[in-house]
């Protein structure tokens, strides 16, 4: 019973037609939940596990989707139950040619895009997350998010025909093609199908196409392009205004705090998203309400030993506006790595950013005389916004 034949599709053939139907749909449903959601600061954390879980099932799709192809291969496959209707069969055979295309080019498509982007949502897997021959560009990567976008619509029509045409047996022609599928039904003539090259064509043909198009798109846009020599480069820039604030949760009452004297050495590229930021902060001129001297003093901040703190990260674009600035910040001496997501809005050259991140204050020591959680929060959320304009 595991095997097909001419009337009933094995169970192995129905194993795997169902399982992956669940994740094919699955990936879909999450890549277009995570293609309509805004992306700023506050969705970042939420989009990156929707992405890894995206991409994980995806790449499970394409382990599957070899052992299908090798199955299908070596099975005879089931007759349709009406091959007089000549029109119906060969759409049939079409969308299933479509499908097992989608079942390969969605994520190959996918694969590339991710191994040539800078990292973001990972795979949860431990086989790494670059692809050799791939290496990191946004030239790459744009194009196999085009052929990944074409691939989807592609494969959104090819399931409403072919779910349509399923209901269609079950409910108007009351045959036996969707109980076949289902669970196994015998039905049909002792031929096997035979299949029809045309249609196997006409599915390569749009396959084809779906690769192609992102590919010639891309080159019309490089040549079209024209930028001027060392706009690409990571460019120097000069913040204009700013503010540094945090809070502290003490005894359940929020306290605001900011500092009033920091400076940041700040070099980013539009065209590509990166860079790298360093911002320098004097201790001393924390203001913290009523507290400002206890935090100055030797259990919190100990500005007397401590004066500066330093922020040194690596910047890279997340998509569109949102960013994550990925380094380490040393506070009263010690060093801890910190991602800080911030939200970047160019408009008439000037930048304005606006991130924000929570510390723990043990991670650095702070507060060890305090260690209830409900007198002095161990939670310490950090914001920061700035406009910048690039240095002459
Ligand atoms: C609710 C969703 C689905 C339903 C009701 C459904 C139903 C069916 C039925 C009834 C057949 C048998 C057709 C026949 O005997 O000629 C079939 C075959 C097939 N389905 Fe689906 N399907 C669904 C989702 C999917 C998905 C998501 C994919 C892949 C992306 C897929 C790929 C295929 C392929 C490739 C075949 C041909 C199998 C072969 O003959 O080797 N199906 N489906
Ligand atoms: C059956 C497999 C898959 C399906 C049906 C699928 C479908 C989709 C859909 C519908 C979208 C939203 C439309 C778009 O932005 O292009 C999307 C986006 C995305 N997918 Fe997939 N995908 C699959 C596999 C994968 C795999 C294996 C990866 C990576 C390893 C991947 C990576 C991505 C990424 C990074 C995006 C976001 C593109 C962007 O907007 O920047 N996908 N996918």
């Amino acid at each position: 019973m595991l095997t097909n034949t001419a009337t009933r599709y094995g169970a192995v053939a129905r194993g795997l037609h169902w399982a992956m139907a669940l994740l094919v749909i699955a990936a879909l449903a999450l890549g277009l939940i995570g293609k309509v959601t805004p992306r700023n600061a506050d969705t970042v954390d939420w989009l990156q596990v929707l992405y890894s879980l995206h991409k994980t099932i995806g790449v499970t799709v394409l382990a599957l989707a070899v052992l299908r192809i090798l199955w299908a291969l070596s099975q005879p496959r089931p007759a349709p139950l009406h091959p007089e209707r000549r029109l119906e069969t060969l759409a049939a055979e079409a969308a299933h040619w479509l499908l097992y295309g989608a079942i390969l080019v969605l994520p190959l498509s996918g694969w590339v895009m991710h191994a040539a982007e800078d990292g973001f949502a990972p795979i949860w897997w431990p086989f790494g997350q670059t692809l050799p021959f791939v290496p990191k560009s946004d030239t790459i990567a744009g194009i196999a998010g085009g052929v990944h976008f074409l691939a989807a619509i592609a494969l959104v029509a090819t399931l409403a025909a072919h779910i349509g045409g399923a209901l269609k047996h079950a409910l108007i022609d009351r045959d036996a093609t969707l109980a076949r599928m289902w669970r196994g039904a015998e039905a049909g003539g002792p031929e096997a199908a035979g299949g029809h090259r045309r249609t196997a064509w006409a599915a390569l043909a749009i396959w084809a196409a779906v690769i192609a198009l992102p590919f010639a798109s891309a080159g019309r846009q490089q040549a079209g392009a024209g930028v001027a020599p060392g706009q690409a480069e990571a460019a120097g820039w000069q913040v204009q205004t700013g503010t540094l604030g945090f809070e502290v949760i003490q005894m359940g009452a929020t306290v605001e705090g900011r500092f009033d004297s920091w400076e940041a050495a700040i070099d980013y590229d539009p065209q590509t998203g990166t860079g790298e930021v360093a911002v320098t902060i004097d201790m001393t001129s924390v203001a913290l309400g009523s507290v400002t001297d206890q935090a100055k003093g030797p259990e919190f901040f100990d500005v007397a030993r401590h004066a500066q703190a330093v922020f040194a990260a690596r910047i890279a674009r997340i998509d569109g506006a949102a960013h994550q600035a990925t380094g380490s910040l040393t506070l009263v001496g010690r060093t801890v790595p910190v991602v800080l997501a911030f939200d970047l809005d160019l408009a008439d050259g000037t930048a304005t950013a606006a991130g924000r991140v929570t510390l723990d204050r043990r991670d650095f020591g702070i507060g060890a005389a305090y260690p209830d959680d409900s007198n002095v929060g161990f939670a310490v959320p950090v914001e920061i916004t700035l406009t910048a304009t690039p240095q002459e």
